[in-house]
């Protein structure tokens, strides 16, 4: 695609949004009921193809193999041993409808919650497929989450059966999942099963409330109509950290966001039928979501899915993978290409990558330096690098680099189609180029969230903060070519190793330590992870600040959230930063630990 060719499409989708994505939505997907409407804008609310009547996994799975394409391999799962699991687009219609019945006997029924504690493996993705084929709605939770975070997120949702698996592996060793499980729902009564996969073929003792997963679906048919849904039905929720407050559950309805998730994989990825492609996300994640499970299942891709880290059993691993699978579309963040290229070019030298054509990346700005190096050693100069600004909240990418396009390293590109991107100043006037402002999108688009679990108002918030938008949190520059740098949060959300996590989420478990009086936290650059965390804390009076307590308190924000979470760095201190109402300010901690000049002070209390 010549950059015209892409500048007149643009064009033509932002002009008439309702006619693109309608036109998209008749071709790429099956509908059992077209909709009468296809957009309403009842500010901030708003509303996909209504009336419209489908199911995501009918997409993802039946019209495949009403295809001819039963056959295709669906994914390709890689544990750390490389024991390797594969299964057939058809194979994973029939398991999926097992489930489904075994959900349905158990009494799930459309718009209750399901959550799903598991690791990355393919009863994982079934699992998130068989809640869709029913109308549960789905909230998958990385399983690296304590069990506290667990517990409030399923608090939340009232979640009726939680899925769960045995044990993770990470690096050789077994982390089991179950004791977590177990810890989160005590005394949760509203919780009536918990599903559990036993990944040794061994069974699980079933009771009332536990149930063995392989029991479950044994006996069960595997043929299940699909619940027919309604656009606007949710499909899941998943949370994510907010710059204050709990983490939020982000909902996605079931009408737009298939279309979303299928189409940017389509026109992103250039993926089709039976290419081979992997994200190295894990499902816990809305890349996860989008771009593991339901746009490459909905184009009918093969995708490897790999269990576990990069670097173990050896740092070439990634690149055994890429060449033994011949993957053609990779998709991972700058945080992992880091970490590789510190481990040195020889780990790539000795496989052939001659397979690749696309290199995506996602999480973080990828620097110039970064994008070379992924470009040159992984890419071979063959390839495209494709990065992708999006967010939990939009569903699927917003701002792309188009692998027609002429690339430009260290910027994220051009705003996809039908995505109304604009830079502008705190008071929401439009900046000039080449100046800096804040990334807002001016209309809704299929794929945005259509609100925040049980809290409207923090949904309108999106759209409040500045006039009339999407605010999405994000500082960016637009050259005079149109291309979009992201310059990182413009609040206080720390990304670590393309984690996104709440400054105000990891004070709030630190506050609650038995030591602790009062504590702020900052995101501090790094050069693999991006940032780490770095917490300044203070102590109530008489307590001693030794290597114990610091091993303590990071233990304790392991238990509190996960251990993503946990400070790296931990600096006592006797007095924070506040501004004269009692706001701490972060931001002159941020910049004393740059040795950068600290600002306007005015406002500090003393
Ligand atoms: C950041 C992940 C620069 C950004 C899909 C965003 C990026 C937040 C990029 C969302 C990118 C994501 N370039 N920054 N290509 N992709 N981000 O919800 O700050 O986990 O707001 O979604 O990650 O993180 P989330």
């Amino acid at each position: 695609m010549a950059k015209e060719d892409y500048q007149s499409l643009y064009e033509r989708s932002i002009e008439d949004p309702e006619g693109f994505w309608a036109s998209l939505a008749e071709n790429e997907l099956e509908w059992f009921q077209k909709w009468d409407k296809v957009f309403e804008w009842n500010y901030p609310y708003h509303k996909w193809f209504l009336r419209g009547k489908l199911n995501i996994t009918h997409n993802c799975l039946d019209r495949h193999v009403a295809a001819g394409r039963g056959d295709t391999l669906a994914f390709i799962h890689v544990d750390e041993n490389y024991k390797e699991t594969t299964i057939t687009y058809g194979e994973l219609l029939r398991q999926v409808n097992k489930l489904s019945n075994g959900l349905a006997s158990l009494g799930v029924k459309k718009g209750d919650c399901v959550v799903l504690y598991m690791p990355l493996m393919i009863e994982q993705v079934v699992a998130m497929l068989a809640c869709a084929r029913i109308g549960a709605i789905h909230s998958v939770i990385f399983a690296g989450f304590s069990d506290k975070a667990v517990r409030n997120r399923i608090i939340d949702l009232q979640a009726k059966v939680v899925i769960t698996a045995d044990w993770t592996l990470r690096r050789g060793e077994k982390k089991r999942l179950k004791p977590t499980v177990d810890e989160a729902i005590d005394g949760l009564d509203f919780v009536k099963h918990v599903i559990v996969l036993v990944r040794d073929g061994e069974r699980h003792d079933s009771t009332e409330r536990e149930v063995d997963y392989y029991e479950l679906v044994s006996e069960q048919e595997d043929i299940f109509a699909p619940e027919v849904m309604d656009s606007e039905d949710p499909l899941f929720v998943l949370y994510t950290s907010g710059s204050t407050g709990k983490p939020k559950g982000i909902v996605h309805t079931t009408g737009g966001y298939s279309l979303y998730a299928h189409y940017t994989s389509k026109a992103v990825f250039n993926l089709k039928p039976g290419d081979v492609y992997w994200c190295t996300a894990d499902p816990g994640w809305i890349t996860g979501h989008s771009y593991v499970v339901y746009g490459p299942l909905s184009v009918g891709a093969t995708s490897v899915l790999v269990e576990g880290v990069p670097d173990y059993p050896s740092k070439d691993r990634w690149w055994k993978i890429v060449d033994k699978y011949k993957v053609k579309v990779f998709y991972t963040s700058p945080t992992a290409i880091r970490m590789l290229r510190k481990f040195g070019e020889e780990h790539l030298e000795k496989h052939n990558l001659s397979s690749l054509r696309i290199l995506g990346s996602v999480g973080e700005p990828i620097s110039a330096e970064v994008w070379n190096w992924f470009y040159k050693y992984v890419g071979r100069e063959r390839c495209v690098v494709v990065d992708t600004w999006w967010q939990t909240e939009t569903g699927g990418h917003m701002i792309v680099s188009l692998p027609a396009l002429p690339q430009k390293p260290g910027k994220a590109g051009l705003p996809f189609f039908g995505i109304d991107v604009d830079i502008v100043d705190k008071d929401g006037q439009s900046v000039p180029d080449n100046t800096k402002g804040l990334l807002v999108i001016k209309k809704p688009w299929p794929g945005a969230m259509r609100t925040v679990w049980g809290d409207n108002a923090r949904f309108e918030k999106y759209w409040s903060e500045t006039k009339g938008v999407y605010t999405a949190g994000d500082m960016a520059i637009r050259d005079e070519d149109g291309y979009i740098q992201i310059l990182g949060r413009s609040d206080d959300l720390i990304n670590s190793s393309g984690h996104r996590i709440g400054t105000a989420e990891v004070e709030s478990a630190l506050n609650s330590h038995h030591s602790v009086a009062e504590s702020a936290v900052i995101g501090k650059p790094d050069e693999i992870r991006g940032e780490v965390i770095k917490a300044f804390i203070l102590l109530h009076t008489g307590r001693v600040h030794d290597e114990i307590l610091i091993e303590d308190i990071k233990f304790h924000v392991r238990r509190e959230i996960g251990a993503h979470a946990i400070p790296v760095e931990i600096e006592f201190i006797d007095k924070l930063p506040k501004t004269r109402s009692g706001k701490i300010m972060r931001r002159v901690l941020r910049a004393k630990e740059m040795g950068q000049d600290l600002g306007d002070l005015t406002t500090l209390e003393d």
